[in-house]
């Protein structure tokens, strides 16, 4: 892929994981499993094509109400995906932030979080925003409480001041809204859907997603 016209910020919400499991017969935590391989996968990619901003929806405010086993096996997989890729990141120059309310993690997983931020934090390359217990209108409620009589915009108070809006937002699996993702930086978001599983997301469906973006005629209201 050449870099002309890609996206700087893409956001993905990444679904489909338990129906990629279910048609396998297997847990849902397979598909969660996989879907971390993935993740893996498309990190690296849009490192190299050149992303600067990736925001993953890892972990929804709504999330909380799955089964405990579930949401058991999604902590687990963040602390092993922290374990295992912290290295390559570092050396790739990836910084790992997280947005959304981390409060309501365990102690560990937290623990994780904040090491994978430190350890980042003077990375250069791409910006991987993983958004954990993530909600669009709370982060807009977040804000207008930090805002409330301040001479600021609510943009300069949202949980990461200072990450640009999404020009790129795809969501996996066929479903076609927004689940409380990023409200406020979709403004103006380009939207692709796909009917690819998560866990069966690939490079090449990366490339779709850019082809389709380079295609798009961006107008913000102008007549261009
Ligand atoms: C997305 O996959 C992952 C999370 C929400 C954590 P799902 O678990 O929602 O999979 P489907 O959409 O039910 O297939
Ligand atoms: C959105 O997917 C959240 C994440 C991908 C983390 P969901 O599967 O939770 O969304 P709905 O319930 O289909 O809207
Ligand atoms: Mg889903």
């Amino acid at each position: 892929m050449n870099k002309i016209k890609i996206p700087s910020h893409v956001a993905i919400i990444m679904d489909g994981n338990a129906r990629w499991a279910r048609v396998r017969g297997l847990d849902r935590v397979w598909g969660h499993r996989r879907g971390a391989e993935t993740v893996r996968k498309i990190v690296r990619y849009c490192a190299r094509c050149g992303v600067n901003y990736l925001s993953l929806f890892a972990f929804s405010t709504e999330n909380w109400a799955r089964p405990k086993d579930e949401v058991d096996a999604l902590m687990e997989l963040f602390i092993e995906y922290i374990d295992k890729r912290l290295p390559d990141m570092k050396e790739n120059g990836i910084r790992f932030l997280i947005s959304g309310n981390r409060e309501k993690f365990p102690e560990k997983v937290k623990e994780y979080f904040m090491r994978a931020e430190r350890e980042t934090a003077y990375g250069k390359s791409l910006n991987l925003v993983f958004c954990v217990n993530y909600g669009g209108r709370q982060e807009i409620e977040y804000a207008a409480g930090k805002l409330a009589g301040k001479d600021e915009k609510i943009e300069d108070c949202l949980y990461l001041p200072g990450i640009p809006d999404v020009d790129l937002l795809i969501r996996t699996s066929g479903e076609q809204r927004i689940s409380n993702f990023l409200l406020w930086k979709l403004a103006y978001s380009e939207l692709y859907f796909t009917d690819v599983l998560w866990p069966d997301f690939t490079e090449y469906d990366m490339d779709m997603a850019f082809k389709s973006y380079r295609r798009r005629n961006r107008k913000f209201g102008k007549r261009v």
